[in-house]
């Protein structure tokens, strides 16, 4: 379609992490035995208080939902002590990220953010026509100096994710606020936070309330990972009333429906569920870790629900994993050919997706795999066994979970 504009032309097709059903069909596998660690979802699945809730609001699907989310607006300003007018209900936190783009960025303007962040900030960048201003990553990491010395006359938008998807990196408080002190006023920071619950308790910081000093802040949560409810599509921005306002301008009215709505309320509210997410989460990123450094391979220290490692050919390991029933993520459109993705499962999850990973390099041993390698945790010089990063055009843009 000729008329489209050239930048949207220019959007890699997106391309959703392998549903369970689709990788069944394709290698003739029974749906009910595949391990899915691609997604970075909650493996204890959705809290059975969410579930209570969606069956009372089925009641009444003939009408709309809320748009102003009355109830769940307030579960969130009393869970984390904020205004109602400083808060934005979006449909997934990815929706809220795009949101945030067309209200403060126009086309031809700049937004930045780092080399391997979260890939929606690139495509929400090019869905509208801005121009990208990509500052290379530390250490699989922001680089926050560098990160506000990028920024640009034209600049409006700055994305900032922190722990980071798919690298699992990590930046302190100390350093963060720093940060939020040396961005120009005029240019509205989106802090995204979507791991958050998973930080262990001394990492964690009060983000809510640096969004009371500083007024371009806008701090994103989601309910789809700790709070296990990623396919009903629920999120939410935080910032003071100014900035909230615009968003809502662009903000579809019913863009969060209403048994989504319901499910939230009850799962901030289910502080038993949070907890056993998180201590799942801990013990199953250090057996992923554990699993990691026993095969010889790098990978990136986690604070997320996910682990970043770096195999080799990727491309033939997934697909071996893939004979074997186990969905990860490659992570080629993030120019790392080398690397997966792991999302963490059940511990018997983790453990059958470790074994199959230890067949699957002594299979493609001598076909370009790093084990052996050794270096967990830091860089590495191993050369690019896929060449020149083209696994990323056959992954699409990838952006889910
Ligand atoms: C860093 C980060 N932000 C936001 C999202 C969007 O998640 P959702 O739209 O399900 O809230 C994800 C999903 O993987 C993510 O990794």
């Amino acid at each position: 379609m000729e008329g489209a504009p050239a930048y949207v032309r220019a959007i890699a097709p997106y391309r959703a992490g392998k549903p369970i059903e689709e990788v069944a069909r394709e290698y003739g596998l029974n749906a009910d035995r595949i391990i899915k660690l691609a997604s970075n979802e909650n493996p204890l699945g959705m809290p059975a208080s969410a579930r209570a809730a969606i069956q009372g609001a089925l009641q009444d699907l003939g009408r709309y939902p809320d748009s102003n989310g009355f109830d769940l607006k307030a579960a969130i300003a009393s869970r984390y002590e904020v205004p109602v007018d400083w808060i934005t209900l979006c449909n997934g936190s990815n929706d809220g990220l795009e949101l945030a783009a067309r209200a403060f960025c126009g086309a031809g303007e700049s937004i930045v953010y780092s080399q391997y962040a979260f890939i929606v900030y690139a495509l929400s960048t090019q869905a509208i026509g801005a121009r990208a201003i990509e500052v290379p990553a530390l250490a699989y990491g922001h680089d926050l100096e560098a990160m506000s010395a990028a920024i640009a006359e034209d600049t409006r938008v700055v994305f900032v994710a922190n722990p980071n998807n798919p690298t699992g990196t990590f930046v302190d408080a100390r350093r963060l606020e720093a940060f939020l002190s040396r961005v120009p006023a005029r240019v509205a920071v989106v802090l995204d936070e979507a791991y958050t619950e998973y930080l262990e308790p001394e990492a964690r910081y009060d983000s809510m309330g640096w969004v009371r000093s500083y007024p371009n802040l806008i701090v994103s949560r989601t309910l789809s990972k700790a709070y296990g409810l990623a396919g009903l599509r629920v999120g939410f921005m935080v910032a003071q009333a100014p900035l909230t306002d615009l968003i809502n301008r662009v903000r579809q009215p019913f863009n969060v429906n209403s048994l989504a709505q319901a499910a939230a309320v009850a799962a901030l509210a289910d502080d038993a569920f949070l907890a056993r997410s998180y201590e799942l989460n801990r013990n199953g990123v250090a057996q992923l870790e554990q699993g990691f450094e026993q095969l010889g391979l790098e990978f990136v220290p986690s604070s997320g629900n996910f682990v970043l490692v770096r195999v080799g050919r990727a491309d033939l390991i997934n697909e071996r994993l893939l004979q074997a029933g186990i969905i990860v993520r490659p992570v080629g459109n993030y120019n790392l050919p080398q690397w997966l993705r792991v999302t963490v499962g059940l511990p018997d999850e983790n453990g059958a997706f470790l074994a199959a990973l230890a067949e699957a390099l002594a299979v493609a041993g001598g076909s370009g795999s790093t084990a052996g390698a050794g270096a967990a945790g830091g860089t590495s010089g191993t050369a690019d066994a896929a060449g020149d990063g083209r696994a990323s055009g056959a992954e699409g843009a990838a952006a889910g979970g």
